[in-house]
């Protein structure tokens, strides 16, 4: 899907590229830089994310890059991202940041509901240019009065059910995932010394394994996604935790120095599945865990296979398993054989 995505901006983008040569545009919503290669003029385009990899691969490609959208643009190209939540929040964050007259271009794929987000939008205002190819729509409209003020809601972080602040742009927003509880099950009272989380989130894990475990000295939280790392600073008062907003990808040394590693691994990079960013996980485990250490870890079933740690580890302990998860325990890391 995302080379269809990069194949109809193009197509979108030869068609209207002069009208918009001098503008000051922003990319928002996009988890894949590439689609919008083909903007030439790269110094008056930011691509905005909260995504630590993203961002770097964006300035690798020529954009200047960002967290935030801090001033007006001539033109914000918006990526739906598979969240509608999400997108609503960037459809009034778009509206607010846009010079008067300028343009909002929204582009997304028929798997995520482009059509009917494009129709929601169209009881709101018209679009002034539609483009329908490669499995998804384009849509250009003019800023106008404002319109979509309400959903500015989306953009704030709020207590969810479990009682932790999050925000619709991260991993199980709305309550605590059930294979990170069985994890912290597993865990329980185990824990000591020097602790890292890897893909943290907003911080769920190692706020229970702070609170359950005295012993632990230090706990460093590693996270790719700002707004997932700036919640977790939110939930997390305890002066034992470090906060690191980083993609494991980035850590150059990798040295053995956790007596325990606690991790719920990712497989999907942005909207599309990556078992190789879940294997990485396994191996950055076995990389930064003391010989004599314990990774504790969760996996949704069918997704990876136990067998698949055994390139790593040369002990696994299966702690839990139904038809939806496994959470086991990890001990003797191989890195010799890597
Ligand atoms: C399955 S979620 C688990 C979140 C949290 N630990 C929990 O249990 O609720 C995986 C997390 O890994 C993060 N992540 C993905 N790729 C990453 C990377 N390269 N480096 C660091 N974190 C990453 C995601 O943003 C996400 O928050």
């Amino acid at each position: 899907m995302t080379a269809l995505a990069c194949q109809r901006f193009e197509k979108f983008w030869s068609q209207v590229a002069l009208s918009y040569n001098d503008h000051e545009i922003a990319i928002l919503g996009s988890d894949q830089p590439r689609n919008f290669n083909c903007i030439t003029n790269k110094h008056l385009c930011h691509f905005i994310s909260h995504i630590k990899d993203n961002l770097r691969e964006a300035k690798s490609l020529g954009f200047k890059i960002s967290t935030i959208l801090n001033r007006y643009y001539d033109t914000i190209i918006l990526e739906m991202t598979k969240s509608k939540e999400t997108n609503m929040g960037l459809i009034a964050l778009t509206e607010d940041n846009i010079k008067y007259g300028g343009s909002m271009i929204i582009c997304g794929d028929n798997q995520i509901g482009i059509k009917s987000f494009l129709r929601n939008i169209s009881n709101y205002q018209t679009a002034e240019k539609t483009f329908v190819k490669k499995k998804g729509s384009i849509a250009v409209y003019k800023k106008k009065q404002p319109l979509f003020s309400h959903w500015k809601k989306y953009q704030d972080f709020h207590l969810n059910r479990d009682g932790y602040y999050t925000r619709c742009d991260m991993f199980s927003p709305k309550e605590v995932d059930k294979g990170s509880r069985q994890l912290t099950s597993a865990f329980d009272t185990k824990l000591f010394g020097e602790v890292a989380d890897l893909g943290s989130g907003w911080g769920y894990l190692s706020k229970e394994a702070l609170r359950q475990n005295d012993k632990i000295t230090k706990l460093t939280l590693f996270e790719n996604n700002y707004s997932a790392y700036l919640a977790s600073k939110k939930n997390i008062d305890d002066k034992r935790a470090t906060f690191r907003w980083t993609s494991l990808k980035n850590i150059k040394k990798l040295k053995p120095r956790f007596d325990h590693v606690i991790c719920n691994p990712p497989f999907h990079s942005g909207k599309l599945k990556d078992i190789d960013l879940l294997r990485s996980f396994v191996f950055y485990c076995s990389r930064l865990i003391k010989h004599q250490g314990s990774v504790w870890m969760v996996f949704v079933s069918g997704v990876y296979v136990e067998s698949d740690l055994k390139q790593y580890f040369d002990i696994i302990k299966i702690l839990y398993k139904d038809n939806h998860y496994f959470v086991c325990q990890l001990l003797k890391p191989n890195i010799k054989r890597h």
